[in-house]
């Protein structure tokens, strides 16, 4: 019987911490203002599923409501025990099983189903585009495509106010993309393209992140999203369709580049660097981070990263570059002329 007693008070306290840890990372999550949250919404697509979440957690919050009353009710009068039972049922059962039990369910149901294909229609069918995207998925980083020949890693520019048409596949496994606060998850895979339309009207940096296990480095596969206005956008677009500039002062970096094995895997238009397994620097510069939003994209942790990218995101397929101090120092002089 003691020994009992204690199994039921441990289980109390694991399901008390349990609810406590539970409340916490809830806490955490609403208080964290540098992750990206569905019920933050900045684009036309978020705002309907904010909106839907809402609606759901409120009847379930009903329901449970009402399902806890009836609770205590019946507990409450199964205490009394002078209460007659009526036991006779019409022969199509119990009138209060089969309106509260199944007509109301039912009903709930197929209006929360309605409404969520009227959100699904909405957010798939958003007219016109007024540009396409291209994002190419990899392990673990995000090729991006404009039309013009601009192309980007790990960052995609957009105009507010307009509809962008994002074609989405993949070059190996299957990824996801996602950018909570602007339009749902989306499935890239090899072989296949599928089409996301994105709006906002609000002007920001967004955080995506990659939301399909795809491997080791899945977590380190981030991205983000800068929403700007039609005439700061058209000027980073001419900027990164363009060859990258040739530089007198910087010219050993680039030597160093060519003659390393960046080259292999890397292009810089207008150079001789024409690799594709890896990002397109161009105009790495101008980026906001390196390896898919794992590091800040600085002089020191560039270095970092052409030395020794494995102790960095294990598993990634850039290989360390050995390099003497002066290389290395040239190469980090000529990538930071790359905006
Ligand atoms: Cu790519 Cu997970």
């Amino acid at each position: 019987m003691r020994r009992r007693t204690r199994v039921g008070e441990a289980l109390a306290t694991i399901r008390r911490r349990g609810c406590l840890s539970v409340v916490l990372v809830f806490l955490l999550a609403a208080c964290s203002t540098d992750s990206p949250s569905v019920l933050s919404p900045e684009g036309e697509s978020a705002r309907r599923i904010d909106r839907l979440w809402w609606l759901m957690l409120w009847i379930s919050l009903a329901v449970l409501a009402v399902v806890l009353g009836l609770m205590v009710a019946a507990i409450v009068r199964r205490g009394r025990r002078d209460v007659e039972v009526d036991r006779t049922t019409p022969p199509w059962g119990d009138p209060f099983i089969v309106i509260a039990g199944v007509a109301v369910p039912a009903l709930i149901l197929i209006a929360v189903f309605v409404v969520s294909l009227r959100d699904l229609d909405a957010i798939t069918e958003q007219g016109d585009a007024s540009l396409t995207i291209d994002v190419i998925g990899h392990v673990w980083w995000w090729e991006v495509r404009y039309p013009g020949g601009a192309v980007t890693a790990n960052e995609i520019h957009i105009p507010t106010g307009e509809t962008v048409r994002f074609r989405l596949t993949s070059d190996d496994v299957i990824h996801s993309f996602w950018v909570p606060e602007l339009a749902p998850k989306i499935d890239m895979i090899d072989g296949r393209t599928n089409v996301l339309d994105v709006r906002t009207d609000v002007p920001g940096t967004y955080r995506g992140q990659c939301a399909e296990f795809c491997g080791l480095q899945h977590a380190n596969m981030a991205f983000h999203v800068i929403a700007e206005s039609r005439d700061e956008f058209d000027a980073w677009l001419q900027n990164e369709a363009e060859p990258a500039e040739s530089d007198t002062e910087t010219a050993s970096g680039l030597d160093v580049f060519l003659s390393s094995s960046c080259v292999g895997c890397h292009t810089i238009r207008g150079t001789d660097a024409t690799g594709t397994l890896g990002p397109d620097l161009t105009h790495m510069a101008s980026r906001l981070t390196l390896a898919a939003g794992t590091i800040p994209n600085s002089r020191e942790d560039l270095a970092r990263w052409i030395e020794d990218p494995q102790s960095i995101k294990p598993g990634n397929v850039m290989p360390p570059t050995e390099l003497s101090e002066a290389d290395l120092d040239a190469l980090l002089d000529y990538l930071e002329t790359l905006d």
